[in-house]
């Protein structure tokens, strides 16, 4: 690539979506500082380590990029996919499991590293699957939290962010698998589904 391919590439990069349809709810800088907190309390909880962190597809892919790198323990990453909503905003309230973990995780301490939780439906199922894995310790870790919006009992025991019934995207959270790639968090004005 050359430097003026570089250059046009990060212009196009600027002006997606147009920032005057861009509202910020938690900037880069707001993200990589929250991160680092949690990493640090994770650190400190899990003293000596090791952890198994589960990085739940797709939406938490960024978040737990940015999170290993926050924590100070030997770590061992898994990845598990799940898909719980269409195209739409609203859960179906069906949890389809499309990737599997690559090794067992019975008697170790595990970390789910989930995007948000919503409804809580999406880590309920996840919990109750890995709970029959027979781990040390199961704990969630959100970016995210949305309790106005619980159907079922879920509580993350590592929170990012609590936020009011609002459609996020960006920072790896999508609408329609857009948006995954701005960023920050954010709501996008231009697309009427994503901003109610
Ligand atoms: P839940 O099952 O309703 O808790 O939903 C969990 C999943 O729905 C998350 O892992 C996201 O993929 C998606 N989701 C819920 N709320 C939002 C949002 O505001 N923006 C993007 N994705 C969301």
């Amino acid at each position: 690539m050359t430097a003026e391919d570089s250059l046009a590439t990060r212009s196009v990069m600027r002006d997606y979506p147009p920032a005057s349809a861009v509202r910020t709810l938690y900037s880069p800088e707001a993200i990589a500082a929250r991160v680092k907190e949690l990493g640090r309390q994770i650190s400190a909880d899990y003293a000596g380590g090791p952890l198994v962190l589960i990085c739940v597809l797709k939406g938490s892919f960024m978040f737990a990029a940015d999170l290993v790198r926050a924590i100070s323990l030997p770590v061992r990453i898994e990845f598990l996919g799940v898909q719980s909503y269409g195209s739409g905003t609203e859960s179906t309230g069906a949890v389809q499991i499309i990737q599997d973990l690559t090794q067992p995780i019975e008697n170790e301490d595990v970390l789910v590293v989930e995007d948000i939780v919503d409804t809580g439906l999406t880590i309920a199922y996840i919990l109750s699957l890995l709970r029959a894995r027979n781990t040390k310790s199961l704990r969630i870790c959100a970016l995210l939290d949305k309790p106005s919006r619980r159907r079922v009992e879920a509580v993350a025991d590592y929170v990012g962010f609590t936020v009011e019934d609002k459609f996020i995207v960006g920072y790896g959270l999508d609408h329609a698998q857009e948006y995954r790639n701005l960023p920050g968090l954010v709501r996008v004005a231009r697309d009427p589904a994503v901003i109610p």
